[in-house]
């Protein structure tokens, strides 16, 4: 019998749904990648990449993303949504939402966002977006946005040995519950919440609502943060994100808008 791949499953449950166009591979170089190869060649919103490992898969600001090959989902959408470049941020709340909403769904798990995307326990990652533009010139002709989420990783001094474990800093479904978690089942219900909520990113009100539930769900806020920039780091209370993304940091004298870079939670989140 052929094994099936990654996605097999999922196909059938997404036939009626924007992400029919499901494309699987075994192992490819990145799927936010090879969406953006795609979108460059007219691929249609909707389009969607999975994969069972990465070569060179990608994070924020530059750094590499890595993950055993069948143990994670690797997954990355084609949105063709009016944004530009200043709201891509949006592009990367509703994969993180859709991510904690999938995981709820399919695990029975409830976590929290860390500014900007991570999905997390509360105290470890588990899942981290890269949203990206397409872009001819200032203006962004597609988005790319792709999730990397910790499912049926081998739990530390389990791992085989070229590979590596979650480490102290980050989780797996399959650590948080207690058993493997079916990968295709969490890709269905990320692909579901992410159609309901890409909805609300065509109008400036659905933005909002949108906005909105991600400070709610946002267990930066709230917290004594350490911010990590190129070449200065600074201590502050997260209070708010604004309607850009950026995440504001009371010091004590100003409100200091942060809009990359690195937060460190100095205490764990309780929620
Ligand atoms: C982060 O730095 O936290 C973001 C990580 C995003 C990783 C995912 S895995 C699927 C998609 N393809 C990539 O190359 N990166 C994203």
């Amino acid at each position: 019998m052929v094994p099936a791949m990654i996605g097999d499953d999922a196909r059938p449950q997404l036939r009626e749904t924007r992400f029919a166009d499901l494309r699987s591979f075994g192992s490819i170089d990145s799927t936010n990648s090879q969406l953006l190869t795609l979108s460059q060649a007219g691929a249609p919103h909707g389009v969607v990449v999975v994969a069972d490992h990465q070569v060179r898969g990608r994070g924020r600001m530059n750094r590499s993303w890595l993950a055993p090959a069948g143990t994670s989902l690797l997954v990355s959408v084609l949105l063709r949504i009016e944004l530009s470049v200043d709201q891509l941020h949006l592009a990367g709340m509703v994969m993180g939402l859709a991510v904690a909403d999938a995981c709820q769904v399919a695990a029975g798990v409830t976590l929290w966002l860390k500014w900007p995307n991570d999905v997390t326990d509360g105290q470890r990652k588990l899942a981290g977006v890269l949203a990206e533009g397409d872009l001819d010139g200032p203006q962004v002709v597609g988005v790319v946005v792709g999730a990397g989420v910790n499912i049926n990783w081998p739990a530390t001094g389990e791992e085989p040995a070229d590979s590596q474990g979650v480490g102290d800093s980050a989780v797996s479904l399959r650590q948080l519950v207690g058993h493997p978690v079916d990968r295709d089942q969490v890709l269905v219900e990320v692909l579901r919440s992410l159609e309901r909520r890409c909805d609300d990113l065509v109008s400036p009100a659905g933005q909002r609502a949108q906005t909105l539930e991600y400070r709610r769900r946002c267990c930066t806020l709230g917290r004594l943060v350490r911010v990590e920039l190129v070449g200065e780091s600074f201590t502050g209370t997260a209070v708010d994100v604004t309607t850009e993304g950026h995440l504001l940091v009371d010091v004590g004298v100003c409100l200091r808008p942060v809009s990359a870079g690195d937060v460190v939670h100095v205490r764990p989140c309780s929620r």
